[in-house]
């Protein structure tokens, strides 16, 4: 937990400083009105960067004037810029937080998360909702490396999901990481130490993954609170719900407009084909986008609504199968769409995706189940018609199902048309016990 400090860093002045009055860590408590706790943790380097308030205290208990208080000060300030070192590198020398595969489309989302985090007033917290799958962390990753590269702020990537799970900080963890995961996973309250590490240094926070975590709002609220300069960006498939949270709801990749599949050239740069295709290179080499396979390439990218998540499975199953084998038993029964996403060795994915269904509050369940009667795309008014809800009760239930990323819509004709998720439909007729009817059926064939 405490590291090596260089010579005349802020831990080693206190302490000279401290002895140098005679004062045990107790009476230069009791003289600054700082817990004994706070000096002990500067002493100690485990604070690197004090707040500029708790300098000034400390120093008029030590009776520091003239260049010897300016020395004092700005051993602290010097703790400040390895404070920005140490973030960031906590980022940069993290394997896990770089990507190394190139992302496909989002350049709307990142140019807009990264312009509300560049702009200022800055946007304080930011969640990128969605359901599993669709590319939260990932898109999270991008932005994080944009900060990296264009903005002149230090950023800490805390991988919350893991941390809740297994865990165990080692001698390379920062202290600030490890507070950071102690107080969002509750494991203890670590805003103040937080507060005193990061004071006014600016910072962007990324906690990604907060949906099995209870998240703590209220030491979230007073870390924003005390750290005015601190941005947080989460990812969370439902969003914190805490006052001026800005929410991101990221859709599923574009899938093929109808008809595209006659262009190939414009097809292979729909995102939810380029990513397919690239996710297929590795396990069929030989594999060619041509006019012989472009219909099946389109509608299994509709049939898998362009979930990243659910198109990388598809790939890895060709694997054992030829491609043309699993798109036929998913023509032959889209049942079969359910028993790819959830007998894969990797089931989380369908199991994210029902409890976004299962936990969503009852009068937005209630219309999720109506909706699953409207068969294709619809629009606003056509939901309103079809299952007799006022417009503001059925907007506002809209608005959830599209933070949680169960619903998707497209652009057509100046218009906006809403279709639901194919792999909510299952997820929907699975918690009901029922088959999906002929019409759901040949839904999951319909051109989005
Ligand atoms: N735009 C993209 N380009 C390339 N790959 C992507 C893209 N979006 C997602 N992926 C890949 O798809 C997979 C799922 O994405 P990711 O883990 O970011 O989803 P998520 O929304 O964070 O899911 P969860 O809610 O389960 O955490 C990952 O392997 C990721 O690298
Ligand atoms: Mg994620």
């Amino acid at each position: 937990m405490v590291r090596a400090r260089s010579e005349g860093s802020f831990s080693q002045v206190l302490r000279q400083q401290r002895l140098r009055c005679g004062l045990t860590q107790l009476q230069l408590a009791a003289l600054s009105t700082i817990s004994v706790r706070a000096i002990r943790d500067m002493e100690s380097g485990r604070v690197a960067s004090p707040r500029r308030a708790t300098v000034a205290l400390l120093a008029g208990a030590l009776r520091l004037t003239g260049q010897a208080r300016t020395a004092f000060c700005r051993a602290a300030q010097v703790e400040s810029s390895y404070l920005d070192k140490m973030v960031t590198e906590s980022m940069r020398s993290d394997a896990s937080v770089w990507t190394t595969d190139g992302l496909v489309g989002r350049e709307h989302e990142l140019d807009a998360i990264t312009g509300l985090l560049a702009a200022e007033p800055r946007q304080r917290l930011l969640t990128i909702t969605g359901i599993s799958g669709v590319g939260k962390t990932r898109l999270a990753l991008e932005v994080g490396q944009r900060v990296l590269a264009e903005l002149d702020i230090p950023l800490l990537w805390v991988p919350v999901a893991e941390a809740h799970h297994d865990w165990i900080p080692n001698a390379a963890t920062p202290p600030l990481l490890e507070a950071m995961v102690e107080l969002i996973t509750g494991q203890a309250d670590t805003s103040g130490e937080l507060a005193a590490i990061i004071g006014t240094t600016p910072m962007i926070v990324f906690l990604d993954g907060l949906d099995d975590v209870p998240v703590h709002a209220r030491a979230l609220l007073r870390l924003l609170a005390d750290c005015p300069h601190v941005t947080v960006v989460t990812t969370a498939r439902v969003p914190l719900g805490i006052r001026g949270e800005c929410v991101l709801p990221l859709a599923p990749l574009a899938v093929p407009e109808p008809g595209q599949e006659r262009d190939l050239d414009s097809l292979i740069q729909v995102p939810a084909v380029s990513l397919l295709l690239r996710q297929l290179a590795p396990v069929q080499p030989d594999f060619r986008l041509n006019p012989a396979n472009a219909s099946m390439i389109a509608g299994l990218c509709r049939m898998l609504d362009g979930l990243p998540a659910a198109l990388g499975l598809a790939a890895s199953q060709c694997l054992m199968e030829p491609l043309p084998h699993l798109y036929g038993q998913l023509v032959d029964d889209p049942r079969n769409l359910h028993a790819l996403i959830c007998h894969h060795p990797e089931p989380m994915l369908y199991a994210a995706v029902m409890s976004s269904v299962e936990t969503l509050p009852q009068p937005h369940r209630r219309l999720l189940d109506r909706l699953l009667q409207i068969d294709g795309c619809w629009t606003v008014d056509e939901a309103a018609g079809a299952t007799g809800l006022s417009r503001p009760e059925l907007t506002r239930s809209l608005h959830v199902l599209f933070i949680r990323g169960l619903l998707r819509r497209v652009e057509r004709h100046g218009d906006y048309l809403i279709s639901m998720l194919n792999i909510v439909r299952h997820a929907c007729a699975e918690i009901h016990d029922v088959p999906l009817s002929r019409a759901d059926q040949a839904h999951l064939f319909a051109i989005m």
